[in-house]
């Protein structure tokens, strides 16, 4: 059977890595979290302290201090799926924090980590068996993907799911405040400058508003089964 590159892009807590690892898992796939990369970048920002009290990023400082960003995914058998390492260290739990998703859009649309970190998406999806999620997966990580999909719900939808995963975490965070930063990101990464959340023209749209997961599972695996046996 051959093994093919899937992509999947989609808005904020879309609930696109829930289906991604549920793909990768069923077809013995290696599943990509290129989210987990930005907020690692982030990550080393706010460590580094190039995001002052307002959410400003010394972007010549970032730019300069990239070649120290060393990341790295290992698989861990207990979670079933790779964590992404800053450093060698496993930071897999920092990244979710609310304070690196109120920064990360800021990081994310500077050209030079963009490009750092596609470069790096491209080398592990160019051997095929991946399923990548992100926002620029599809039109500009892996074009050539045999498989697209845009994931998109309703805010009401996705500020709940990332509200309930939040406070499963033991966060303590409004969902207010989750929605308003859910938004804000949708903004940010909807219209920077480069490679912005686009749609793929050929991404297989799933709206998820009011799909079970099983639902969209189902649906999805339909379409990678045709193009496997097409
Ligand atoms: O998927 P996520 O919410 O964990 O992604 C975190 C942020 O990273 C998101 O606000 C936008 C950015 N991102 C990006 O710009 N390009 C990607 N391929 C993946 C994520």
């Amino acid at each position: 059977m051959k093994r093919i590159s899937i992509a999947i892009d989609g808005l904020s807590a879309s609930g696109k890595s829930t289906l991604a690892q549920g793909l990768a898992k069923a077809l013995n796939y290696i599943y990509i979290d290129t989210g987990a990369m930005y907020r690692a970048v982030t990550l080393f920002a706010l460590r580094e302290k190039l995001i002052d009290h307002d959410g400003n990023l010394n972007v010549s400082g970032m730019v300069e201090a990239l070649p120290r960003v060393y990341l790295t995914f290992r698989f861990n058998p207990g979670s079933g799926r790779s964590e992404i390492c800053l450093s060698g260290r496993n930071v897999e739990k920092e990244i979710r924090s609310h304070e690196v998703s109120r920064h990360v859009s800021v990081v994310a649309r500077v050209p030079e980590v963009r490009e750092k970190l596609v470069l790096a998406q491209r080398r592990m999806g160019e051997v095929g068996g991946v399923v990548m999620d992100g926002r620029d997966i599809g039109t500009v990580v892996l074009p050539e993907a045999e498989v697209k999909f845009f994931m998109t719900a309703d805010l009401e939808a996705r500020g709940r799911r990332r509200f309930d995963e939040l406070v499963r975490r033991g966060r303590s965070v409004s969902l207010e405040a989750v929605q308003a930063n859910l938004l804000e990101r949708d903004q940010i990464d909807s219209t920077r400058d480069h490679s912005p959340l686009l749609q793929a023209e050929d991404a297989i749209v799933i709206d998820n508003s009011n799909l079970s997961i099983e639902e969209q599972f189902d649906h999805m695996m339909g379409c990678v089964q045709q193009v496997l046996h097409a």
